[in-house]
């Protein structure tokens, strides 16, 4: 071994030993003829003393036949080492003199005085500085480029390292409840998640191709019937979709699967996971325990949206049926397309600017909605608690009834000092402009406290959703999603109407996993393909494997998964889950160190039976 103690490892007991240390040069602080080194490994940093004095040395101790590198002294040595060199160090711990220690590091009482100091590796100036905590500021594709460099930083490596704890309690936990931990093939055929599927050509089978798995969905599913009985892997996952702070094409899923089984079992056994989780890696505490439940209509209804943050309240409300009549033509008109009104309270925001509120409808622009509504409430009410014109600002009141401001500031449930923000547009346009409104607000005002863990379910999803791009139905979780037991009688005539037995776990805002109980009957199976659309050869050629093996005893079965690097940013409090992921790819999918995706030389794709079209020119 080139080290006989890490870097995080010496206290005041280790006094007298004689130690060898190794990692990289934090920082060099050269006084003359006493020079310190910041010796860095991943355990932790010591200090290392280099000088000529002899008096430094513990004369016990020193190694008798040091003399420095290539008959150089330690501090010839020392003085040529910049930060990031790779060097070892020998030489006796010594305790620092009264006043030296240093309290921010945990070997901070400790110094090694170096008898023999040997460089291992010289380094390059790094593009961007390693030690402390900047580095957060660089551009993130210079970060990238030099990863390696970039996963030195403190926090990246501490990110890793919670990866590592939250994966392995993760199996820990599930081990110890019998589930097996099976690998899938990453080499696969399509599995329909909603994105596109990368695929892989197969040179011994010419034109033909794998799919990268989505997610091991229609794998864990024959292992039911196959009797494993309880599943689980950490499995990755792979979708060719636009990516986000919380999206990348790679991703890593805990992936798990159960016979026997209903919603409320998967859910219990995964909120009990969560929770001890929780208590193992964060010091924050969990807002409600059991996990409150929403259903897919009351999320939509009071956060307009169905993964919503509840740290905070400021739930919306809709007051449609109060102003579809109204002289105001947004509200009129808006209503009478088959739209809703809705709107948020924002508190004491009634004396914001002209420009403040110009501020909130540039906002809620990029999400569709094309103005903002709103009422400040800056005076007192009247006797019978209603706010005369003179206690109001607003540009729209002036259209508006008594009785529908009533209505609405009642809906709002707003006080003197409050803004109502009224949106009005069909529900795909109100909901999320005024659930990222309500974030928004929810930030603007300090409501939201950074330090609980808001976990909730959403469930009863509706099962499909109308694709009215391809004119047909498509599911919403995916086509082995079971209808509840009493919908299946209106699959056909109502699709709309159908709820499903599915289930979404969210974390403050951030949908982490999401699951179903399935279907195990084949004809069930059969009438769902059939209401997507597909025809039966494209069902037999796509599902016919699951249609069959359903036919050989399927148990009753559903799972559930959840991405880990979602589940690890929040615990780290990381804004995007490339920061928690060791080699992440940017929002256009390019591995910028490795400089992938590239191109292959043409014998490899001659190979592969596929010619490469002329690439068509940019738009642009
Ligand atoms: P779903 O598609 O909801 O369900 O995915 C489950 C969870 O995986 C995470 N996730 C992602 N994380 C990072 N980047 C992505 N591109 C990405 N896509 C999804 C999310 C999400 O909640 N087979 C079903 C699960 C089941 O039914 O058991 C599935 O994959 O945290
Ligand atoms: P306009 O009639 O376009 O001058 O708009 C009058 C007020 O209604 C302005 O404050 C707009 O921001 C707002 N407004 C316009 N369209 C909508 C809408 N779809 N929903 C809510 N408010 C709107």
């Amino acid at each position: 071994m080139l080290k006989t103690h890490t870097c995080g490892e010496l206290r005041a007991s280790d006094a007298g030993k004689s130690v060898t240390l190794s990692g990289w040069v934090n920082r060099r602080r050269d006084h003359g003829g006493l020079i310190f080194l910041d010796l860095r490994d991943r355990f932790g940093i010591t200090q290392i003393t280099v000088s000529d004095d002899p008096d430094l040395n513990l004369p016990d101790v020193t190694n008798p036949s040091s003399n420095g590198t290539n008959g150089s002294s330690t501090l010839e040595v020392a003085s040529q080492i910049r930060s990031e060199f790779v060097v070892q160090v020998s030489g006796a711990v010594q305790k620092r003199p009264p006043g030296f220690e240093n309290p921010e590091l945990e070997t901070g009482e400790v110094e090694v005085i170096a008898s023999d100091l040997e460089i291992l590796s010289e380094a390059l100036t790094p593009p961007f500085v390693i030690s402390g905590s900047q580095g957060d500021e660089v551009d993130e594709a210079v970060r990238l480029k030099y990863r390696y460099l970039d996963l030195r930083r403190p926090k990246l490596a501490r990110n890793l390292r919670l990866r590592h704890e939250i994966v392995r309690f993760i199996r820990n936990f599930f081990y110890d409840r019998d589930f097996l931990e099976v690998e899938t093939p990453i080499l696969l055929k399509s599995t329909p998640e909603g994105a596109r599927d990368f695929v892989v050509p197969s040179r011994m089978n010419p034109g033909r191709f794998y799919a990268l798995p989505q997610s091991p969905q229609q794998m864990k599913q024959l292992l039911m019937i196959a009797g494993v009985e309880r599943y689980f892997q950490i499995a990755r996952c792979f979708r060719d979709e636009d990516l986000r702070a919380d999206r990348q094409p790679e991703f890593t899923q805990l992936d798990l699967e159960m016979s026997f089984v209903e919603a409320a079992d998967v859910m219990a056994l995964n909120e009990e996971m969560l929770i001890s989780l929780s208590a193992e890696v964060s010091d924050k505490p969990i807002q409600q325990v059991p996990f409150p439940v929403l259903t897919y209509d009351q999320a939509m209804a009071k956060y307009g949206i169905d993964r919503p943050d509840i740290r905070f309240g400021l739930e919306l409300f809709e007051v449609t049926d109060f102003v579809r009549n109204s002289g105001f033509g947004v509200f009129k008109n808006a209503a009478a397309a088959g739209g809703i009104i809705k709107g948020i309270r924002y508190p004491q925001g009634a004396s914001l600017s002209r420009k403040d509120i110009d501020g909130l409808i540039e906002y809620v622009k990029p999400y569709g909605a094309k103005g903002l509504a709103w009422i400040g409430i800056t005076g007192e009410a009247d006797a019978n608690g209603n706010y005369p014109a003179e206690s109001l600002r607003s540009p729209i009141t002036k259209f508006l009834s008594e009785e529908e401001i009533a209505a609405i500031v009642a809906g709002a449930a707003a006080d003197q000092g409050d803004l109502i923000l009224l949106v009005a547009d069909e529900p795909g346009v109100t909901n999320p402009a005024l659930a990222n409104l309500r974030l928004e607000i929810g930030a603007r005002a300090n409501l939201i406290d950074p330090n609980l863990l808001a976990f909730c379910w959403v469930v009863d999803f509706p099962l499909l959703e109308y694709d009215s791009q391809e004119d047909r139905w498509s599911a919403i979780h995916h086509p082995f999603t079971s209808a509840r037991d009493e919908d299946w009688s209106i699959l056909e005539q109502r699709p709309a109407d159908v709820k499903a037995k599915a289930y979404d776990v969210v974390l403050n805002g951030w949908e982490i996993g999401g699951g179903s109980i399935r279907i195990h009957r084949s004809e069930q199976q059969m009438r769902m393909f059939q209401r997507l659309g597909l025809s039966e050869s494209e069902v037999d050629e796509q599902f016919g494997h699951m249609l069959e093996a359903f036919q050989y005893g399927a148990p009753p079965h559903g799972g559930i998964a959840m991405g880990i690097e979602r589940v690890v940013a929040l615990f780290a409090d990381a804004q995007s889950i490339r920061e928690v992921m060791a080699f992440p790819k940017t929002s256009t999918g390019a591995d910028l160190l490795l400089e992938a995706p590239s191109p292959v030389e043409d014998d490899q794709l001659a190979e592969l039976h596929i010619a490469v079209r002329e690439q068509e020119a940019d738009p642009q």
